[in-house]
């Protein structure tokens, strides 16, 4: 089930930020930039987030936060998703994507775009995401990664 996320959840959800970038961006990243990334507990990136007009939704399993995403509809931008490392390769990932795309094109949006993690393009490229550039990202916490802009027609 999705829902929108409350800020009781923003725990869970840094959790699973914390937990999915160490396990599932390493292959990716130094160690040293994952650490900067994600090494410290930070719920209040989703009360920024919100904040910045950031729509966020979770996805539970039994009751328990597994993934989440983030989508702001004025900046037309995927801001993020993540997916609990236990629940990978289980299609929520992909749940979440279609939930977001669909969302986004109902309120209109046209083309979507998104900063995806050198490990996630793949994934992004399969639900219609194409390659723009390659450019330095600077994260919610002021690190900067090597990441691909994409974009999607919707
Ligand atoms: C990328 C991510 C969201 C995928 O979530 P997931 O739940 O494992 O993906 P799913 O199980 O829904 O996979 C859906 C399909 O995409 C494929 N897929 C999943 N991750 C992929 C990847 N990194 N590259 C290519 N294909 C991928 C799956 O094989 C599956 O294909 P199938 O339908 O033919 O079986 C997840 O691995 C993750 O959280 N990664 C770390 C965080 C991250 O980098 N997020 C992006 C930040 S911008």
């Amino acid at each position: 089930m999705i829902r929108e996320a409350k800020p009781s959840d923003y725990e869970s959800m840094d959790s699973v930020f914390r937990a999915s970038a160490k396990k599932l961006c390493t292959a990716s990243y130094d160690k040293e930039v994952i650490e900067a990334w994600a090494g410290k507990s930070w719920p209040e990136r989703f009360v920024k987030g919100a904040k910045e007009g950031n729509n966020q939704y979770v996805l539970l399993k039994d009751d328990v936060v597994v993934c989440f995403g983030s989508i702001n509809l004025e900046k037309k931008l995927l801001v993020s998703l993540f997916v609990s490392p236990e629940f990978v390769g289980q299609g929520l990932g992909q749940i979440m994507i279609e939930f977001l795309l669909d969302m986004a094109k109902s309120k209109g949006v046209e083309v979507l775009h998104l900063d995806s993690s050198l490990n996630a393009v793949n994934f992004y490229s399969r639900n219609g995401f194409k390659e723009k550039a390659r450019c330095k990202y600077k994260t919610q916490n002021g690190v900067l990664m090597e990441s691909v802009q994409m974009e999607c027609s919707l």
